[in-house]
């Protein structure tokens, strides 16, 4: 069991763009050890640009970004995924024919997780044992809520030490997002940290311990379920209450 810093990301004062367009500005957020937290915002509001400086696929404009407590600014995906971050990409990205065993293997891609992807594998589907009924399935046979269970299950085969998510609720039936949702939270409750960036305000509400909102770049509000919920912008604006 590696000892782990209280804090397991810290974004601090990032702007973040594309060549010179600049389009978050100034955002902080914090995850810590076995939190499950939202960041939530309308299209276009700056959530997968976060994503993706997290993940190393953008370097920040200015700020800074603490994985573990290690600076990660600047670190391309690869070197983030080695570090222990697990990114489930928006679209799930599967190899549909492949097979669902075959497409979670492909998540321990990692030399050294090689030895041990047999066992990563009885242990994730023993977290989620639809993956193992359905084991020997073409991916892209599979129903949506089911691929994004099989996208999930794939970055927990990095035995990551957080896991970052996209919109995993998009296009799925609402019945799914239910069980999308559930199983996120599941995985947050093995102790794993997870960043969950979603723009269905109302379900992320239902499972994060803290959530974040972001409008046109910019951190609005913060705060947990209960007072994000009884907050008369987010009634108004998000809830439509
Ligand atoms: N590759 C890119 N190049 C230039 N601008 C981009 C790129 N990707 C996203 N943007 C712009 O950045 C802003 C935030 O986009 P994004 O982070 O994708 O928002 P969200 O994920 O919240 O919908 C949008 O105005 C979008 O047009
Ligand atoms: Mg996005």
């Amino acid at each position: 069991m590696q000892t782990q810093p209280e804090i397991v990301l810290s974004v601090r004062n990032a702007d973040l763009g594309y060549g010179t367009l600049q389009v978050v500005f100034d955002v902080s957020l914090e995850v810590k050890r076995g939190e499950l937290i939202g960041l939530v915002g309308g299209n276009g509001s700056g959530k997968s640009t976060m994503l993706r400086a997290v993940s190393g696929m953008i370097k920040p404009m200015a700020g800074e970004i603490l994985f573990n407590g290690q600076s990660i600014a600047g670190l391309k995906p690869h070197q983030t995924a080695r570090l222990g971050l697990a990114h489930v990409p928006m679209g799930r990205q599967l190899f549909p024919n492949l097979s669902v065993k075959e497409n979670l293997l492909m998540g321990a891609y990692l030399p050294h997780l090689r030895a041990t992807r047999d066992q990563r594998l009885d242990e994730v589907t023993t977290l989620f044992p639809d993956l193992k009924k359905y084991e020997s399935s073409l991916a892209g046979a599979l129903s949506g809520g089911q691929q994004q269970m099989v996208a999930i299950g794939r970055a927990l085969m990095l035995d990551p030490i957080m896991l970052i998510m996209d919109e995993p609720s998009i296009g799925l039936s609402p019945l799914y997002v239910k069980e999308v949702m559930k199983a996120i939270r599941k995985v947050a409750d093995t102790g794993l940290p997870v960043l969950l960036v979603e723009q269905n305000i109302k379900q992320v509400l239902q499972v994060s311990d803290r959530t974040y909102v972001l409008e046109n770049g910019r951190l609005v509000l913060e705060g947990t379920a209960a007072e994000l919920e009884g907050h008369p912008v987010i009634r108004k604006a998000y809830l439509g209450l």
